[in-house]
């Protein structure tokens, strides 16, 4: 009897496989750390062998751990690191150039050229994203142009291409299975958001041969069983999803106004804006949330690249901290009224300001300030970033109104920090039972899928509060605090900012 469902989370750092039961409750894990590689300033790829051999070892890992047969799970749910792009072989599986990374720039100047062309608009309209370097389509773009012989092999219908959810569903189903799901493919700046099919103008002006792209499917789908030999059994790949869109899911962000905040070593929020997609004019993106029955449900997106990554050079660089864990101690004993405001703009800044150029900065410094204020800035940064986010969101959708911020990632075990985003948000932050709200997601569909959860509705069976943090702030005080932050901002950023 099948009673056991299995995430796979292939994401940009580590890869981890998880075992849940049908009532969605995690059980036994397996996880590995992915090597990085940069061969260039500003190029960032992963080995796609790595990516496969991991994700086997971490199913195998779990399923031993769990003293699971394999035969009693009822589905795989695959999420992923987004964007990242591999192009590989059809015939034999092979990857024919490293994985290029979401967060490569080596695009950047194929980028330029789309805004020159004009395109800019057109990509935006149909892929709800921006002509920026972060998405895929750039990235096979490069390929296509940089290594010999790539092109006229697409063009015999010889290669694949994916995002790393469709690769590992092409070897783990033993080559039989080209497929992604609509919100890895919108994330790939060729599909129409609003239609849920690739863009054939765009792919035209791309100049990209449509033998290269996989089938889209709905995330909650049969996607195909896996090769027997490989886990023991021929078990049916049933939900997949990226991996923001999977948390948001994890998190039960079902109805429309409902946010999600992942805190990592940067920070991704996502807010349901329901069946329409709604254009931003602050420079977030417009994403597929999921797609289930052949209907979208859409999100508006920011992401914030330095969230945990402060926490990090608080301990590596500055050395004022021996363990992510000491921040909020040292913070909590900072004068809250020093007037210390950092703005971590270390590798420039995202949503909504998309500035690559601007570089971070400490001001207000006085000779009173010391480590505690320094750390202090350093978390109440991650605060009002997201504050920036909201504001932005709200802006772009009024809808949105009151809302509680469902958050997740490492940084939500300090309670300091959790404390002062519900002061500088005025909103009510909650986070979960359950702290692996991506693999979570992944799971849920996959249970969705083998009819053993409720599709997204008024039902969230399995989401779970553990705590939630009230503003204690009054809304002057956050409000001038946060004057104050964007005054900060404006003088970082860069002419073109
Ligand atoms: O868009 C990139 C995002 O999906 C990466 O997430 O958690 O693998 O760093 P993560």
């Amino acid at each position: 009897m099948a009673d056991a469902l299995l995430a796979l989370d292939q994401g940009t750092t580590s890869t981890r496989a998880i075992l849940f039961d049908v009532a969605l409750h995690p059980g036994a894990a397996h996880q590995i750390e992915l090597p990085q590689h940069f061969p260039q300033p500003g190029w960032v790829e992963h080995d796609p062998e790595q990516i496969f051999a991991h994700s086997l070892g971490c199913l195998r890992g779990a399923l031993a751990r769990g003293g699971t047969d394999p035969g009693r799970v009822a589905g795989i749910g695959i999420t992923n690191q987004r964007e990242t792009t591999i192009v590989w072989d059809r015939a034999t599986g092979r990857a024919v150039h490293n994985a290029i990374v979401w967060q490569d720039r080596r695009s950047a100047a194929i980028c330029d050229r789309l805004r020159a062309a004009g395109l800019e608009e057109l990509l935006t309209q149909r892929t709800g994203l921006l002509a920026d370097p972060y998405f895929s389509a750039t990235k096979l773009v490069w390929m296509l142009e940089t290594i010999p012989g790539l092109r006229a092999r697409a063009e015999r219908g010889e290669l694949a291409f994916g995002t790393v959810d469709s690769f590992l569903l092409h070897r783990l189903t033993g080559g039989r299975v080209h497929a992604t799901d609509a919100t890895n493919a919108a994330r790939t700046m060729l599909l129409d958001i609003r239609r849920g099919e690739w863009d054939q103008e765009i792919l035209r002006a791309l100049d990209i041969p449509r033998a290269l792209l996989p089938e889209v499917r709905d995330c909650a789908a049969e996607f195909g069983t896996t090769d027997p030999a490989l886990l023991g059994a021929a078990i049916p790949i049933r939900g997949m999803a990226g991996d923001q869109q999977a948390a948001t899911l994890g998190q039960a962000c079902f109805r429309p106004g409902m946010a999600k905040s992942t805190y990592g070593t940067g920070c991704f929020m996502l807010l349901n804006t329901g069946a329409t997609p709604v254009r931003s004019n602050h420079r977030l993106l417009t994403t597929i949330a999921w797609q289930i029955g052949g209907a979208r449900t859409y999100a508006l997106e920011g992401a914030i690249f330095v969230a945990g990554a402060a926490v990090q050079w608080l301990r590596d660089g500055l050395g004022i901290i021996g363990s992510a864990a000491e921040a909020g101690e040292l913070a909590a004993r900072a004068d809250p009224h020093s007037g210390v405001v950092m703005v971590p703009a270390f590798t420039g800044l995202g949503a909504p300001h998309w500035d690559a150029a601007a570089r971070g900065a400490i001001l207000g410094l006085t000779r009173g300030a010391g480590a505690p204020e320094i750390a202090r800035a350093a978390l109440e940064s991650v605060a009002w970033q997201t504050r920036d986010l909201l504001d932005a969101m709200r802006a772009d959708w009024p809808e949105t109104g009151e809302t509680v911020l469902r958050v997740d990632g490492g940084m939500t075990a300090s309670d300091w920090t959790m404390r002062f985003l519900a002061d500088a948000l005025q909103c009510p932050v909650d986070v979960p039972a359950v702290a692996e709200t991506t693999a979570l997601g992944a799971a849920y569909l996959a249970g969705v899928q083998a009819g053993l959860a409720p599709p997204p509705g008024d039902d969230a069976t399995h989401w779970r509060r553990r705590v939630r943090f009230e503003p204690d702030m009054p809304a002057e005080e956050a409000d001038r605090r946060h004057a104050a932050w964007r005054t900060a901002v404006g003088q970082v950023l860069s002419d073109r900012g």
